[in-house]
């Protein structure tokens, strides 16, 4: 399997629950480096620019408000399998299906609300990771 790169938000939810270490930390212990990080306030336009093939969905409006509530973590996290990795760690969509020990069983509590975002293929990783980071901020970690 080929190193791969994903894209990931820890939510504002998360950041005010004080646990972007131990979410941070659930990455680097299943073999996903941080090749790149931020902590940013999403403006109204960047949500819905971000969220954009959501915009039909009735809880559209809500993740807006929601992921402009607070501060966010946007990263990019590399290693193999990174995609599915990640996902797999975050766990179900809602909270509630999501499997124990998962990020989102762990730190979530509503499926608005739900911790951590994850790109869902390869092809929307790059898409995203595009979306927040010029090239020159991605560290290279492979040495
Ligand atoms: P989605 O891409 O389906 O989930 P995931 O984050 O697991 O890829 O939906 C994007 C976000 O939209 C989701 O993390 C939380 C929000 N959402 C709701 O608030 N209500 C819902 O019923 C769904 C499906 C999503
Ligand atoms: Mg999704």
């Amino acid at each position: 399997m080929a190193i791969e790169r994903t894209f990931s938000i820890i939510k504002p939810d998360a950041v005010a629950k004080n646990v972007i270490g131990e979410i941070v930390s659930r990455f680097e212990k299943n073999g996903l480096r941080v090749v790149a990080s931020k902590m940013m306030q999403l403006s109204k336009e960047q949500a819905e620019g971000f969220y954009a093939e959501h915009k039909e969905r009735p809880f559209f409006n809500d993740l807006v408000k929601f992921m402009t509530s607070g501060p966010i973590v946007a990263q990019v996290l590399e290693g193999e399998n990174a995609v599915m990795k990640n996902r797999d760690l975050m766990g179900a969509t809602n909270p509630k299906e999501a499997a124990a020990g998962t990020i989102r069983a762990d730190f979530a509590v509503s499926i608005d609300e739900n911790a951590v975002h994850g790109s869902d293929a390869a092809e929307s990783a790059a898409k995203e990771i595009a979306y927040f980071f010029s090239a020159d901020e991605l560290c290279d970690r492979i040495r």
